[in-house]
């Protein structure tokens, strides 16, 4: 799909408010068969010429994410009727025209690498007319973050078999250092002498080897200011021996949510040449069964060197986490940290798909992420973290355990969490709701989502 500015082929394009269809001489004419609803596309001929008519809806509902739904709408359409190029006037919508690239761009995705009978992509020219002066670094912004977020959607779809924590390093230094990011990935023998035990307790069960991947983006040199990106890479998450259901197990290839997130957010911002530094740290293994897995009642050690006591191999996440966050806050000169895990089904309980949810040590920094993500459609929702939330994760036999059972499941997570960033300024993001999606919503497809990728861009643009 190729944004063109100043030319008029194609097919063209009519955005109508409800408001402004019934002012027009369309609306006499063809009343009963179009009603401009947002997102509405119907297709007219006047004289043999096709013309597509785009509904927006009401003018005063009007928004940017309805923008993006109602173009999103357009480019589906335009490619089931076999449309190869759109003329599109946006004169009266240059302040949405980010929103116009961003809809168009997201029609694009298909989960279709393994399907024989593939849905061709016939729409491939959008030829813009009376578009604002910045129309060009928008196109070219709108299309790095649009990369960002399809690079994290293919990643986190891909299935296990193929996506292990050797091929997730590979292709995250595949993807990342021909856009000028240091890649470098650890072995189990490199981990080992880190003392993450924590890390490779997770990792024992499973025959693929765990990696640990840092990726380093330098893109403001003057600048010493650093944000550790930190995501939760399990590449499969069995549960272990608290073995999940098989209805709970078929989607855990997307458990490293949050490191596809992470690679794509750096891919956007490094893309982009955005002036900002940060170091991602991604902790890959797989939570299986073997002879060797780690069992409950196990008391591991880790890298900040408390206990943890194994309630539930299940919570495997925290406990990756634990040494990747503290290798992140003590070893690579950070200065603040933002965490993106799919963490816990109690979130998913709590926020469904639709919110992510969020716990901080610093109101600052999540104030300014919540803002991040309001302004690209990615809401955060912060859970409280009082401190009698903290007895419910106090071992007798440890520092701390790794799970405080169904109450607050997604805020002792979070509390667990913070035991590792060494007070460092601190977001965690849950994203096992928003993430992946069972069915498809507005934009968004079925699995997949890329949820965190724009809010992290909008945050680092900032
Ligand atoms: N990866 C899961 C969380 C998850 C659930 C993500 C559903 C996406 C969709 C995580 O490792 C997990 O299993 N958490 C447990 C924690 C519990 C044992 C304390 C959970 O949520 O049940
Ligand atoms: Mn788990
Ligand atoms: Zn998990």
């Amino acid at each position: 799909m190729k944004f063109n500015l100043n030319s008029a082929s194609g097919v063209k394009v009519f955005p109508l408010s409800i408001e402004a269809y019934e002012k027009s001489s369309y609306f006499d004419r063809m009343k009963n068969l179009f009603n401009a609803k947002s997102g509405e596309v119907f297709p007219n001929f006047v004289n043999g010429d096709l013309e597509l008519l785009l509904g927006l809806g009401k003018e005063k509902e009007i928004s940017t994410q309805e923008i993006i739904k109602a173009f999103y709408s357009l480019g589906k359409a335009a490619n089931e009727y076999k449309i190869s190029a759109l003329s599109i006037d946006v004169s009266v919508l240059s302040s949405y025209f980010p929103s116009i690239i961003e809809g168009l761009y997201q029609s694009k995705y298909r989960n279709e690498k393994y399907l024989s009978d593939r849905k061709e992509q016939v729409l491939l020219d959008i030829n813009f007319t009376n578009a604002p002066n910045s129309a060009q670094n928008t196109i070219d912004m709108l299309e790095s973050i649009m990369e960002g977020v399809f690079l994290a959607r293919n990643l986190i779809n891909e299935p296990a078999m193929y996506l292990y924590p050797e091929t997730l390093a590979q292709r995250a230094l595949d993807k990342l250092e021909p856009a000028g990011v240091k890649v470098e990935i650890l072995n189990k023998k490199d981990i080992e002498e880190l003392g993450m035990e924590a890390f490779l307790s997770v990792a024992k069960g499973s025959a693929k080897e765990p990696k640990l991947i840092i990726m380093t983006y330098k893109g403001d040199e003057k600048n010493s200011h650093v944000t550790g990106l930190v995501g939760k890479g399990l590449t499969y998450d069995s549960g272990g021996y608290c073995i999940k259901p098989p209805s709970g197990m078929k989607t855990m290839h997307s458990d490293m949510g949050g490191a596809g997130t992470v690679i794509g957010a750096i891919y956007s911002i490094a893309k982009s040449k955005l002036k900002c530094n940060i170091t991602g740290v991604v902790a890959a293994c797989e939570n299986m069964i073997s002879g060797d897995a780690y069992k409950t009642g196990d008391i591991i050690g880790s890298m900040s060197g408390k206990t943890i006591e194994i309630d539930n191999t299940d919570a495997e996440g925290r406990v990756t986490l634990a040494d990747s966050l503290y290798y992140t806050a003590t070893k690579l000169g950070v200065n603040e940290i933002i965490d993106l895990a799919t963490l816990t089904g109690a979130c998913v309980v709590a926020l469904g798909d639709v919110a992510t949810g969020a716990i901080t040590n610093n109101q600052l920094l999540l104030d300014k992420l919540v803002e991040s993500g309001n302004d690209c459609g990615e809401p955060i929702w912060q859970l409280p973290s009082f401190p009698e939330y903290k007895e419910l994760i106090k071992s007798s036999v440890a520092d701390l355990k790794n799970s405080g059972g169904r109450y607050g499941g997604t805020i002792t997570a979070g509390l667990f969490l913070q035991e590792f960033v060494n007070e460092l300024p601190w977001v965690h993001l849950d994203i096992a709701g928003t993430s992946f999606l069972e069915k498809p919503r507005g934009y968004l497809p079925l699995g997949a989502t890329g949820f965190g990728v724009k809010t992290l861009f909008n945050y680092f643009a900032k």
